[in-house]
């Protein structure tokens, strides 16, 4: 019988762990430079917490089970309730602003399809407890925007799609939509873009927007500009202090020099119920993929898992869309693993000295790996070009070796005992 990867889930060969850590590497780095600390957490947690706050899509794709004591437990979807519940058990010693970030692994019973997965790495970023929240939306939207940048992609490549929760939640009200179906309300505009508008109609009823009222949230959610948003809530009095927070969210942008990567767009609602304030989320320019990233402000979460009051912000990108759009757009770099050098043995018989050279080279930290059986040797440097060595180490007769730089063909020949005092001397690229 053979066995294949669990749909959904994926294997990762050398060549894609290679990609994988490119990916996280530039994550870490990325969030290092912006001031944020990495933490973790369990990939199990109690299925309570994770579906405290998050909404019933989530919910419904969650890999859980009932342990063996009875507790009835799931695979994280997410590492936001993990983050909140965290936060919550320290908060009186965390130093403030909290600036983490994590990598997790993360589980999500969806059907896979185009960079949607059952298994998959998301980097999360997250400011908690800042003085200034807009300004720690922005620091996070910045954040992601360095990512892509650093990847090679541009504002030709991607956009941060930013809408507001509040206006959102107060143009329902205004359409007599009642708090008990607020919930589930935005979770029907969440699925706007991804359905016909005939089943838009039909989510969106049945979610509790009133049908007469439909047009209107539709045109709001339609908007083009700030001024067109102001237009479509004049009269809802609430509106008036979320529109400033976009505003100066806008101004802070701009001062980042953001101006060309973000657009303010109300058809940004968010899957995940426990958010509060901006939301956003990132797309490629043309529109083909599904959502990069996407994040916003959740106020409320610490204290409805146990924790105090607190303001909080932050996104999560997943390495899957992400790959597809490097890969669309040739920004993948060339991943393959280098030797510093290769060991081979002209003579076929000097196993003792490859073993010597190749190991005193590892303790001096020089990548180093050797021809494991005897070969002729235009077949063994072969090896070593496909190994991509620098440099080619050439054991021969009388305890010489040959030290011949492959990229321009150049060899030094020196006894062995002269070379390993200061490999250094021989392997420097003008040699
Ligand atoms: P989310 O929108 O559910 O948010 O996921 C964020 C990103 O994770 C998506 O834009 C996508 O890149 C990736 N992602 C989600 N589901 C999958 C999947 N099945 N396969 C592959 N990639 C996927 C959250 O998870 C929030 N907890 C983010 C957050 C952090 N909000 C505040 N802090």
């Amino acid at each position: 019988m053979r066995f294949k990867a669990v749909k959904g889930t994926r294997d990762f060969y050398p060549e894609q762990m290679a990609l994988r850590n490119y990916i996280v590497d530039s994550w870490r780095r990325v969030s290092l430079r912006n001031g944020f600390v990495e933490f973790d957490g369990p990939v199990l947690e109690y299925l309570d917490l994770l579906t405290a706050k998050s909404g019933e899509e989530i919910a419904s794709q969650l890999f859980s089970f009932v342990d063996r004591g009875g507790r009835q437990l799931a695979l994280r979807p997410e590492i936001t309730p993990t983050l909140a519940r965290m936060v919550s058990a320290k908060i009186n010693s965390l130093p403030r602003p909290i600036k983490w970030f994590s990598v997790p692994r993360l589980f999500r019973a969806e059907n896979p399809q185009k960079g949607r997965l059952r298994e998959f790495f998301q980097w999360n970023v997250d400011i908690i407890g800042a003085d200034n929240d807009i300004l720690a939306d922005a620091e996070c939207i910045f954040t992601a925007v360095d990512f892509l940048h650093e990847v090679g992609l541009t504002h030709k490549d991607i956009i941060v799609r930013i809408g507001s929760r509040p206006l959102t939640v107060a143009m329902l009200r205004a359409a007599g939509v009642s708090d008990d179906k607020m919930d589930s309300a935005l979770a029907a505009l969440d699925k706007r873009s991804r359905v016909s508008p005939e089943a838009f109609i039909e989510i969106a009823t049945a979610a509790g927007i009133p049908a007469k009222s439909l047009d209107d949230v539709c045109r709001f959610q339609d908007s083009k500009d700030l001024q067109e948003i102001k237009e479509r809530l004049s009269g809802i009095a609430a509106a008036e202090v979320e529109l400033e927070k976009i505003r100066t969210l806008m101004e802070y942008l701009d001062d980042m020099g953001l101006s060309e990567y973000y657009q303010l767009d109300m058809h940004i609602v968010r899957g995940l119920a426990y958010y509060t304030g901006i939301v956003y989320e990132i797309f490629d320019r043309a529109g083909s993929l599904r959502a990069i990233a996407g994040g916003g402000r959740y106020d409320n979460l610490l204290k409805l898992v146990g924790g105090p009051e607190i303001g909080a912000t932050g996104f999560g990108m997943g390495d899957a869309v992400l790959e597809i759009l490097l890969r669309e757009k040739g920004k993948i770099p060339e991943l393959s693993p280098k030797l510093d050098c290769f060991v081979v043995d002209a003579e076929g018989n000097q196993l003792k000295q490859v073993i010597g050279i190749t190991t005193k080279l590892r303790w001096e930290g020089i990548a180093t790996d050797f021809a494991s059986k005897p070969q002729p040797l235009r077949k063994q440097l072969t090896l070593a070009n496909r190994r991509n060595a620098q440099y080619a180490l050439i054991v021969q007769k009388n305890n010489i070796v040959g030290i011949k730089n492959l990229a321009t063909g150049e060899q030094k020949n020196v006894e062995i005992s002269r070379f390993l005092e200061n490999p250094y001397e021989y392997l420097t690229s003008d040699n």
